[in-house]
């Protein structure tokens, strides 16, 4: 049986897809290890830990391989300190999967990391294309003043593994505020991965 095919209107302003199939919203106090600076998270998260700070609605025809998944993404701007609001950031569990964003509205960053631990950033502010290639850690940071807009489209069999980032205590660098621009900075705490743990990650992509 044929898939029939859809339309789906993107509101850049509302940060909406017409017809998602599902609609999923992170809260401050889901994001809880992610920020450098614990204390002020704490202080954000008891003041107002049932913020909304990012929505995804999406859309999955079918889990088969050769289809995608597609939707939206919203992010609400703010900091904890100096570091903007991020997404938890995620691998595909099979690693080979490469995922495109594409800016719709406000300005953000597409943060990067290789299993290897070098780092891209790429800027984001609408019309503006975004690929995600096979093993690249990807994160999404708000550094703007307004909501931060982004359709995405990836491989419906790529999966989304959030442990890899916990593995080395967070990705290797925070994005912070600076005299109005941001900047990338050392995260302290981060630990390299293994010779062993990068060569999982490779071995995750299946058979090219
Ligand atoms: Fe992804």
């Amino acid at each position: 049986m044929l898939t029939q095919p859809t339309s789906h209107l993107v509101s850049p302003a509302a940060g909406t897809l017409e017809n998602a199939g599902r609609t999923y919203r992170k809260k401050l106090s889901d994001l809880v290890g992610l920020y450098a600076d614990e204390a002020a998270f704490d202080a954000a998260a008891a003041l107002d830990g049932d913020r909304i700070v990012y929505q995804v609605q999406d859309r999955a025809p079918a889990q088969s391989k050769g289809d995608l998944i597609f939707g939206i993404t919203q992010m609400q701007p703010g900091r904890i300190g100096d570091e903007y609001f991020l997404t938890r950031g995620h691998i595909h569990a099979t690693g080979n999967r490469p995922e495109i964003y594409y800016g719709e509205a406000g300005q953000g960053l597409m943060l990067m990391e290789s299993p290897e631990g070098e780092t891209r950033i790429i800027e984001i502010q609408p019309r503006v294309m975004c690929y995600v290639p096979p093993f690249w850690i990807h994160r999404a940071i708000n550094v703007g003043q307004d909501a931060l807009v982004m359709t995405f489209m990836y491989p419906s069999d790529s999966g989304q593994d959030y442990g890899v980032i916990a593995q080395t205590s967070g990705m290797r660098s925070h994005i912070v505020e600076n005299a109005g621009h941001w900047k990338e900075i050392p995260n302290a705490a981060y630990r390299p991965r293994t010779a062993a743990q990068i060569q999982a990650i490779y071995d995750s992509g299946d058979s090219q």
